[in-house]
């Protein structure tokens, strides 16, 4: 198919057809990752600017790594360090980033919609790279490619999604995601962090995480978004350890060949014990991997590389 989308802000904007060209495009790209140089002249002479206004390491370590790989020029640029410090407003900011002919803008920011914002704002295409508490497309996306890469197709598959729900753009992604592909889609936590109308994605919710994991061919444990919540949501973290933390034991609920996964960053020991974590089934570093080739396939589909898969 034929890209015509200027950016990348949610999960609910894409087709089916999209989402799919996307996770074959990062398919065909993953292996410039394992080459021993591991670099391609798609986007010689393309500029992306990082702009992070939230701590991360995988989300801009990733794009980062993503665009040097197609040989784009890549800036970062966070909050902290740039005029925002000053007085000057994000609009104006973005406006003057645009000035300089960048090929793709990657922005993070704790306040939901403000990518979408931009994307009004500027001509230059945006990448949502985590909006508050609304959207992580880009993690959907990389999620999706890995579930897809073990299981071949998302359609059928059952999918757990436990934890804080409620603060996690991540889970909402997710949800429409893998909904959209085909896939039944389970949600559990503790009823202060599973939003009540979280329902209308076209998700199930049980509060009790055995039942949520019967018999599933994913889990995707979340990380309690502390720095989101004013009062933590659970008495304890060894309670909520003991209640909606993964362990071994609890595992045997799900199939035995069933994928483990975690966004990241994770909490050992609280939402995930370290042999689960580690456990064979995990694709935990999986997901790291396959964010490499899933953003490289974004900028590469973004800033219009060359449009031959072979000629990558
Ligand atoms: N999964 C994820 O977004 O991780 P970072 O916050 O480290 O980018």
């Amino acid at each position: 198919m034929t890209w015509n989308r200027k950016d990348i802000l949610d999960i609910e904007s894409l087709t089916v057809d999209e989402i799919k060209s996307v996770l074959d495009t990062a398919d065909g790209l993953k292996e410039i990752s394992e080459r021993s140089i591991k670099k391609v002249p798609t986007l010689r002479g393309k500029t992306v600017i990082l702009f992070f206004h939230e701590p991360s390491t995988r989300t801009r370590v990733s794009f980062d790594i993503a665009a040097k790989r197609l040989s784009a020029d890549s800036i970062s640029i966070s909050a902290s360090t740039s005029s925002l410090v000053k007085g000057e407003t994000l609009i104006d900011t973005a406006r003057n980033l645009e000035s300089m002919n960048p090929d793709v803008v990657v922005m993070r920011h704790s306040s939901a919609g403000t990518p979408f914002l931009l994307s009004q704002k500027i001509s230059t295409p945006i990448i949502n790279a985590g909006d508050g508490m609304h959207a992580h497309p880009t993690q959907a996306l990389l999620d999706m490619m890995t579930v897809r890469e073990v299981k071949k197709d998302l359609n059928g598959l059952r999918i757990a999604i436990v934890g804080d729900i409620a603060h996690s753009r991540v889970a909402r992604s997710n949800i429409t995601g893998f909904r959209k592909m085909g896939a039944e889609v389970r949600l559990s936590g503790p009823p202060t962090m599973i939003p009540k109308d979280i329902e209308s994605l076209g998700a199930e919710v049980t509060y009790d995480f055995e039942e949520a994991i019967d018999g599933v061919d994913v889990i995707m444990m979340l990380r309690i978004q502390k720095e989101r919540q004013r009062n933590f949501l659970f008495p304890s973290e060894r309670e909520y350890a003991k209640r909606y933390g993964l362990s071994m034991a609890k595992l045997k609920k799900a199939k035995p060949d069933a994928l483990i996964m975690h966004p990241g960053p994770l909490n050992r020991g609280v939402e995930i014990t370290p042999e689960v974590a580690d456990h064979i089934n995990s694709v935990i570093l999986t997901q790291v991997t396959n964010g490499v080739a899933l953003r490289m396939a974004l900028l590469y589909l973004l800033a219009g590389g060359l449009r031959n898969a072979s000629d990558y």
